[in-house]
């Protein structure tokens, strides 16, 4: 209990981790270099942001023409319903402007949006924006907020942490192209993985260790955290070189690959040791998924406590849980073997780290 609370704290914390204009611009040029026209004509929304926070509206108004947009909307959420409002203060370019309103200005989301060159300097840019403040305040559930996603065809944020999963299916429900940054994890969780087992939803193409802007302009750096998308790119399409299983026993692990108690599969511990000629199922770390390639391998499920895709071979009881863990630990406890991809080793049964379960599409040389 304390740890989860301690958790939910730190998700709180990260829902006022503002992205990186560089990580931003490196993401989206993957897509342009896809697709040229990945956002052409298309009406772009950016919930959960702020130009006078966040980079995202930033990098969109400055290329704005390049994409050949139709339409920029960001909308921001009220500092006072903030539940970190640490270091935000109202700026200068909303006190400056005919539009300010001292009673809105903490309680009031506002709405930003870009259609044309306003200034007529000749080019689009933040400067060009038009904003306003909403009614309420800027809440993605709104019903405010969700016409605007209705209007829009594309959801591109870093939503807050803490409500990822409820974002997600705030996209997916209206059915949107979107990237939205998150963390790894994430993808573990039930409302997520169908998503990526279904090819509905991918990881974009930087993963890995980001570092973030915090209100106070300090930066933190959060590791293991990812893209997803239903955009293409061009690495998602780039077949994974790999070894065969002869290969790879002789050349990386030097022995056989270990099958689970309770699963029909193997256990590959490491996603460069993926066999290129094994016909069965192989469990591997979500790391996969960072190089995984629908033409060249099907996800098959996850091993987990539901036993959603009907996959286990072995349902263990209590007692061979309670049994299990007095073996390994040499003391009274319950070792959850449920929850996971189960080897033996010596009499000694181990969980193994979180795996994904996949399958190749063809194989060209025989097992
Ligand atoms: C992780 S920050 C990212 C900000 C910005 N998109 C960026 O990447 O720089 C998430 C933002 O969502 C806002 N937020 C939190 N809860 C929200 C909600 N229910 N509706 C809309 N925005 C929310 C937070 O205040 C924060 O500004």
């Amino acid at each position: 209990m304390v740890n989860a609370h301690l958790t939910q704290a730190k998700n709180i914390k990260n829902d006022e981790f503002y992205t990186q204009y560089h990580d931003i611009e490196k993401e989206i040029n993957s897509y342009i270099e896809y697709n040229p026209d990945a956002f052409k004509d298309k009406i772009i929304l950016l919930p959960c942001d702020d130009p006078e926070w966040s980079n995202f509206t930033k990098y969109f108004a400055q290329n704005f023409k390049k994409f050949k947009l139709k339409k920029l909307i960001s909308t921001s959420y009220a500092i006072e319903s903030k539940t970190y409002k640490e270091g935000f203060q109202t700026t200068l370019f909303e006190k400056r402007s005919p539009n300010f309103d001292k009673k809105k200005t903490r309680i009031n989301g506002k709405i930003f949006t870009l259609t044309k060159d306003k200034t007529g300097d000749n080019r689009i840019d933040i400067d060009d924006l038009d904003w306003q403040y909403l009614e309420g305040d800027g809440d993605f559930r709104s019903k405010e907020v969700k016409k605007l996603r209705d209007e829009a065809d594309i959801i591109i944020t870093n939503p807050p942490f803490s409500l990822f999963k409820e974002f997600l299916a705030w996209i997916i429900e209206a059915k949107k192209q979107f990237l939205i940054l998150g963390n790894m994890n994430a993808i573990t969780y039930k409302e997520v993985f169908p998503l990526i087992k279904e090819n509905k939803m991918w990881l974009g193409v930087i993963s890995g260790a980001r570092t973030y802007i915090k209100p106070d302009k300090t930066k933190q750096t959060m590791g293991n955290t990812c893209w997803f998308t239903n955009f293409e790119h061009g690495r998602r399409h780039r077949p994974l070189p790999l070894m065969t299983e002869a290969e790879v026993i002789k050349f990386a692990t030097k022995k056989q690959f270990e099958k689970y108690d309770n699963y029909d599969a193997i256990e590959v511990s490491s996603v460069k040791n993926i066999p290129s000629d094994y016909k069965g199922v192989m469990g591997v770390p979500i790391s996969f998924l960072d190089k995984y390639n629908p033409e060249q391998f099907e996800i098959i499920g996850m091993c987990e406590n539901e036993d959603l895709y009907n996959l286990k071979t072995k349902i263990y009881t209590t007692a061979e849980c309670k049994k299990a863990y007095i073996k390994k630990f040499g003391k009274k406890g319950t070792y959850d073997l449920n929850a996971s991809g189960v080897i033996t080793n010596e009499g000694i049964q181990e969980k193994v780290y979180q795996r994904i379960l996949i399958k190749h599409k063809r194989i060209k040389s025989k097992k």
